[in-house]
């Protein structure tokens, strides 16, 4: 069972019923395998966000039905979904909402121990990570004591800090110059393809889109291959 992530005919409407009904996805299909990662590009507005958090687990949709590492978590309640989402999904936002009061090995650490991963473990782990995208320098350093693009490699570490199947960016290089963006893009492919993850990954830069293995738009609420 290789299909991490398994979407069929998804459609989110807002304000239903009403004069102003907002149709963003209309019957989404998309299957994610282990080990691939996609590009999901469209214009501000067309429903990016809404499909990474209906994936993620953070949003549900109108109508179709969502799979996440072979289950079926359509119809799960708040709690299941929660314990679904904690422990298949790694989610990773265009700021980095790292903890400011703790160090980035600390950051990445967290979430293990409340997963009930061995303090010596959970510290193994992250500083492979940190390593894997050459931030390890900065392993005792707090959020605010890095630069952009530093934090920003420091928040994949922690959403890959639990092994999840399924990695979710939303818009991961949106708020980095250029130059850091490339090299936070190369460090995010990187500890992906190291992970062997199934990865989506929205982004209005086509140039980075082109270096995935596949990418995918969002036209009219509909998925069609860029
Ligand atoms: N809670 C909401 N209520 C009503 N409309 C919403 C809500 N969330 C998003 N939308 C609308 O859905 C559309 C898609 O938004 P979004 O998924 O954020 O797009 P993107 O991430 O591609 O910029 C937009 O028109 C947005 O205004
Ligand atoms: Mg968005």
């Amino acid at each position: 069972m290789n299909d991490m992530l398994q979407i069929q005919g998804v459609k989110k409407h807002y304000n239903i019923h009403k004069p102003n009904e907002i149709r963003v996805l209309n019957g989404v299909d998309l299957t994610v395998k282990k080990g691939e990662v996609v590009a999901l590009v469209a214009p501000s507005g067309a429903g990016k966000s809404t499909l990474l958090h209906i994936a993620g687990l953070l949003d549900s949709a109108n109508g179709g039905t969502v799979h996440i590492n072979g289950t079926d978590v359509t119809g799960l309640d708040d709690h299941a979904r929660t314990a679904m989402r904690r422990a298949q999904v790694g989610f990773i936002y265009q700021f980095h909402h790292l903890l400011p009061e703790f160090s980035a090995l600390e950051n990445i650490v967290l979430p293990q121990l409340a997963n009930g991963v061995p303090q010596a473990d959970a510290e193994a782990r992250a500083l492979k990570l940190l390593t894997s995208v050459g931030v390890e320098a900065r392993a005792d350093h707090r959020p605010a004591a890095m630069s952009g693009g530093e934090q920003q490699r420091v928040a994949f570490c922690r959403a890959l800090a639990n092994q999840p199947a399924l990695l979710l960016a939303d818009e991961p290089t949106g708020n980095l110059d250029p130059a850091t963006s490339d090299r936070v893009f190369e460090a995010l492919m990187k500890v992906a393809r190291d992970e062997g993850l199934a990865a989506l990954i929205a982004t209005h830069n086509m140039e980075l889109a082109g270096k995935m293995d596949r990418v995918l738009r969002l036209d009219n609420g509909v998925l069609v291959e860029a």
